[in-house]
C-alpha cells in the first residue's frame, strides 16, 4: 500500500476498499501475475513516482446463474482502482486531491445485485456496440439484422444484454513499470442479434505515473461484424456522490460534434463546436452553458453528445481528447484516445432513484462519463468512420485516462 502516506490514512483507505486490516501492510492477494506482453513501457521524468505496483483478488458476489464474480484491486500506491469481471467493470478510482487526501471518484455500487438491476453502466467495458443503433436495425454485406430494442425505439450499448452485464473471464497482468488485469469475453455468434462469434480481450493496467491504460482487442469468426467497444466510467472528481458536477472545468480537443436528432441519434451532420456551447477548446465550466437556448442541449437534456476529435495522434496512436479539472479539490483526470471520437455525457438521466457505493442519492449531473468511440450509429451512416470488422481483420482502441492535481 502507499509508503508515503501516513498509516492511519493507509489504513482508513484500505478499510474503504473492503480489504480489512491484513491487506493494509500488503495488497499481494491470492492473484497471479501470468503475463507481461503489451503493457506500456514509457516512463518520463515527470510524475512518475514510485510507490509499489500491487494487486489482489477478492471475492464479489454470484450472479443469479450462480456464477462467481470476483473483484481485483490494484495500486500504484498513489491511485487505487477496484475491478469486476461483472462486465469489465471500473467499480472505484481512488485518487488523491492536491492535498493529499485520497477519496474514491468514480461512481459505482458495493453489490452485485444493484449492478445487475439498478446500474446505467457504471464503469462497464461496453459492447458490442457501444452507443446507439437507430431502431437497432443495420444491414452488412447485403443482410439486415435487429438488435433488441433497450433504449425509446433504438439500441443502446449492445442490446438488452450487453457486455456489461456477462461475466468476463480474468488474468492479471504485471510487469515493473504496470499492474492490472486482462478481461476476455466470447460473445457467440448471433448474440444480442449480432453476426460472427466475437472475442475481445480488454486490459486495464495502471502505471507509475497514474495513467489507467485501456486497451481493447478484438477478432471475429464466422461473419464480419460490427464493433465499437468503451468504458462508461462515471467519474465525479470532488468525490463520488459529493453532489453536482457543474463547476469542473472542461477542455476538449473537439473542432465537431455529431448533432442529434430526438431519439439522440446522430442526423448524420458533422457540425462545428465553435461559437456554441459545444466549444470546450478554451477550458470552460460544464455548467456555464448547459443551460443555453441551444436545440441540442433540450434534446440531450444536457450533454449527451458524440464529440469528433482534432489534432494530431503521437507515436502510439493517441491524441489528446480532454482535460476534467475539479477546481475545489484540484483533481484533473485528461483522456487520450486512438478513436475518432468521445462521447461527453453529463450525467442528465441519473434522476435520484437509487443511491450508490457511498450511501449518497445520485442525482440529475452528480457525474460525468467520457466515452472513448467511434461514432453513434456508424453502421447507418456512410459517412462516418467504419465500425466493420471482418474475420481475419484486428479490431485495436487504446484510451488512457490521467489522474493528477492542479
Ligand atoms: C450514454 C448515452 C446516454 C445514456 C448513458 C447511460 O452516455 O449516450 O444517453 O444512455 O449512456 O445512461
Amino acid at each position: 500500500m502507499p509508503e508515503h502516506l501516513p498509516r492511519r490514512q493507509v489504513l482508513r483507505t484500505a478499510g474503504a476498499l473492503g480489504l480489512g486490516a491484513a491487506a493494509a501492510g500488503a495488497l499481494s492477494g491470492p492473484a497471479q501475475a501470468t503475463s507481461t506482453a503489451g503493457l506500456p513501457d514509457k516512463l518520463t521524468a515527470m510524475g512518475v513516482h514510485h510507490g509499489k505496483l500491487e494487486i489482489r483478488k477478492d471475492p464479489f458476489g454470484t450472479t443469479s446463474d450462480g456464477k462467481q464474480v470476483d473483484v481485483y484491486t490494484f495500486t500504484n500506491g498513489q491511485v487505487t482502482i477496484s475491478m469486476l469481471t461483472w462486465g469489465a467493470t471500473i467499480q472505484r478510482v481512488e485518487t488523491p486531491d492536491r492535498r493529499g487526501r485520497t477519496t474514491n471518484i468514480s461512481l459505482g455500487f458495493d453489490n452485485l445485485p444493484d449492478y445487475a438491476t439498478l446500474s446505467p453502466y457504471f464503469g462497464s467495458t461496453i459492447g458490442r456496440y457501444g452507443n446507439r443503433i437507430a431502431k437497432g436495425r443495420f444491414t452488412l454485406d447485403g443482410t439486415t439484422y435487429q438488435i433488441p430494442i433497450n433504449n425509446g425505439e433504438n439500441a443502446l450499448h449492445g442490446g438488452t444484454i450487453g457486455f456489461d452485464k456477462k461475466v468476463w473471464t480474468a488474468k492479471v497482468v504485471q510487469n515493473d513499470k504496470a499492474v492490472g488485469v486482462a478481461f476476455t469475453y466470447v460473445s457467440p455468434d448471433g448474440e444480442m442479434g449480432f453476426p460472427g462469434e466475437l472475442t475481445s480481450t480488454v486490459t486495464y493496467t495502471l502505471d507509475r505515473r497514474d495513467t489507467l491504460r485501456i486497451d481493447y482487442y478484438a477478432t471475429v469468426a464466422g461473419k464480419p461484424t460490427i464493433v465499437n467497444l468503451t468504458n462508461h466510467v462515471y467519474f465525479n472528481l470532488a468525490g463520488e456522490g459529493s453532489g453536482s458536477i457543474e463547476g469542473h472545468v472542461l477542455e476538449l480537443n473537439a473542432p465537431s460534434y455529431t448533432p442529434v436528432d430526438a431519439g439522440l441519434i446522430p442526423t448524420g451532420e458533422i457540425a462545428p463546436t465553435a461559437g456554441t456551447p459545444f466549444d470546450f477548446s478554451q477550458p470552460t465550466a460544464i455548467g456555464a452553458r448547459i443551460r443555453d437556448d441551444h436545440p441540442q442541449l433540450v434534446v440531450g437534456r444536457g450533454y449527451d453528445h458524440n464529440f469528433v476529435l482534432g489534432g494530431e495522434a503521437d507515436d502510439d496512436g493517441l491524441r489528446f481528447a480532454g482535460r476534467f479539472w475539479e477546481p475545489e479539490d484540484g483533481r484533473t483526470v485528461t483522456v487520450h484516445t486512438t478513436e475518432p471520437g468521445a462521447q461527453f455525457y453529463s450525467g442528465n438521466f441519473l434522476d435520484g432513484t437509487f443511491q450508490g457505493i457511498g450511501n449518497k442519492t445520485y442525482r440529475q449531473g452528480d457525474a460525468f462519463a467520457f466515452e472513448t468511440q467511434h461514432f453513434p450509429d456508424s453502421p447507418n451512416h456512410p459517412n462516418f468512420p467504419s465500425t466493420v470488422l471482418r474475420p481475419g481483420q484486428t479490431y485495436t482502441s487504446t484510451t488512457t485516462y490521467t489522474f493528477g492535481t492542479k
